[in-house]
């Protein structure tokens, strides 16, 4: 039969628009966990992507030449103008983000009119609106609108004052905070509200789900039920979907001729050393410094393997104009020379850090050739970079090392090596017997890695989202 119709409606489109010409664009695939989980459910349905392309345009010429070739990819913009900076670097990136990660909230500018907490919590509600101005134009009666992450946590609830017809769902990519750190936003109350005003709400962890609904309860006073939360009468359900990857694109791509041929150049320009891989937008959330210091301790300990094991570190850069997030990037330059010249020669370095974002192919040849791969979020929503790993060691069965506070560390936990990422001694401990553990064991740890992410894939993740929400969205209609 007909495929469901679905809007998918998040902050950032799959593709990134850069501008060539008056009227021509290039369109690039945007990094970002969100995007890859989510290009992995587009096959089952009817799918119209609505976010933000990247860049923002002025003139019509330009709006109307985007539109068009964003609309090959069922994608359609949503132009943000003014109101972007306050919005996305401003209360999306500078107040709930770090929020959402147990980082604090930073310091409130009281010298700059246009950033204080409040003008960019407006700003961040009008941006909303425009989402919604755009989803209006699109939307069609039995479309169902499902809302992506912590950016548009007022879409529920204007979707639902819009027309309350709309089967809406929220899925947030990112953790939910205990209630004690979620209690220290201004604007708490209301967003929280204009959540629960979907029909349902999806965490990637039982953890976050379970943060949520204390929080409601805590914060609104309103009731935890086994099915989610009840707020003056109105039941929210809420559940547990952790998201997952497409394992086939990873698995076919490393096959590739060209995929075989750059590992190979990698294998030969790393011979006779081990790789231990890092792969990271240059987020706090990542913990790069702290990964940089236990491979430091490491080196430290164990000078036989100074000339035998390389880091590489993909930096990929990100939300640069967050003044959090270029402070972040300095001190990890700071560390990065350090380290190198303390214990580089002339021949080597220990670390390889890049600050940029690889291809497709190239991602996964590097995936494929890592002995180690290092994961030390000190708070990560899913971290899709260690399954991506996962599928791509089908020959080698490399290592993973894993922080205990990414969500995956509660599904890969079982294989993989688990830190906390703050404890230096650990990692180093950890990075040791990444290094010397025996083919038997690195083959039953895949074993048990691998049969995960094939289970739970991004395919897995959208239906079972979208099955949940046409049962809770009938049963509510039951109700009335
Ligand atoms: N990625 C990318 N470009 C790169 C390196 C990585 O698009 O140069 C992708 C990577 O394949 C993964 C995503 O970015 O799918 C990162 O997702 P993750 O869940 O690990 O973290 P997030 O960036 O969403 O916090
Ligand atoms: C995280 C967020 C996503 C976001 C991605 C990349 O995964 O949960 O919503 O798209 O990071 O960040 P960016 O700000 O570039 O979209």
């Amino acid at each position: 039969g007909e495929k469901p119709r679905l809007l998918v409606v998040a902050n950032r489109l799959p593709v990134s628009a850069k501008r060539t010409g008056e009227n021509s664009w290039s369109l690039e695939m945007s990094p970002g966990g969100l995007v890859s989980g989510l290009l992995g459910v587009r096959a089952q349905f009817d799918t119209k992507w609505i976010g933000w392309p990247g860049v923002d345009v002025y003139d019509d010429v330009g709006k109307k030449s985007l539109c068009s070739s964003l609309a090959e990819m069922k994608c359609i913009p949503v132009f943000l103008e003014e109101v972007f900076d306050q919005y996305y670097n401003g209360y999306c990136n500078g107040i709930l983000w770090p929020i959402l990660h147990h980082m604090g909230l930073p310091q409130e500018d009281h010298n700059d009119r246009n950033k204080t907490y409040q003008t960019q919590y407006d700003a961040f509600k009008k941006a909303n609106r425009m989402f919604l101005d755009v989803i209006k134009e699109n939307y069609e009666e039995g479309d169902i609108v499902w809302c992506h992450d912590y950016h548009l946590m007022f879409l529920p609830q204007y979707l639902k004052e819009y027309n309350s017809k709309i089967k809406v769902g929220w899925f947030l990519h990112s953790p939910f905070p205990s209630s004690e750190v979620y209690k220290t936003l201004p604007s708490r109350s209301e967003l929280l509200r204009s959540v629960l005003a979907a029909d349902l709400l999806g965490f990637h962890t039982y953890d976050f789900a379970r943060h949520f609904v204390s929080t409601c309860t805590r914060i609104l006073g309103a009731e935890g039920t086994h099915e989610g939360v009840m707020d003056h009468g109105k039941v929210t359900r809420v559940a547990v979907f952790p998201i997952g990857i497409d394992p086939d694109r990873f698995i076919n791509t490393c096959e590739l001729p060209e995929v075989k041929q750059q590992m190979n150049e990698l294998k030969e320009r790393f011979a006779g050393k081990k790789v231990i891989l890092g792969v990271d937008r240059l987020d706090m959330i990542k913990g790069i410094p702290q990964k940089f210091l236990g491979f430091e301790k490491f080196l430290e300990e164990n000078p036989n393997w100074r000339d035998k094991v390389v880091l590489v570190q993909i930096a990929v850069p990100t939300r640069n104009d967050v003044p959090e997030y270029r402070k972040v990037k300095a001190q990890v330059h700071g560390l990065v020379g350090r380290i190198n010249g303390r214990f580089g020669c002339v021949s080597s370095l220990p670390i390889h850090h890049l600050d940029c974002s690889v291809n497709f192919s190239y991602l996964c040849a590097l995936y494929a050739i890592a002995d180690v791969m290092l994961v030390t979020s000190l708070r990560d929503g899913m971290n899709l970079v260690s399954y991506e790993f996962v599928a791509c060691q089908e020959a080698k069965k490399g290592v993973l090392v894993l922080s205990e506070f990414a969500g995956a560390g509660q599904s890969l936990g079982a294989g993989a090596l688990l830190v906390n990422p703050w404890d230096v001694i650990e990692v180093s401990s950890a990075i040791r017997e990444a290094l010397n553990m025996p083919a038997e064991e690195r083959e039953k740890r895949h074993k048990v890695n691998i049969q995960y992410v094939k289970t739970y894939s991004a395919k897995k993740w959208g239906d079972d989202f979208m099955s949940e929400l046409n049962e809770t969205f009938s049963e509510s209609e039951m109700r009335i």
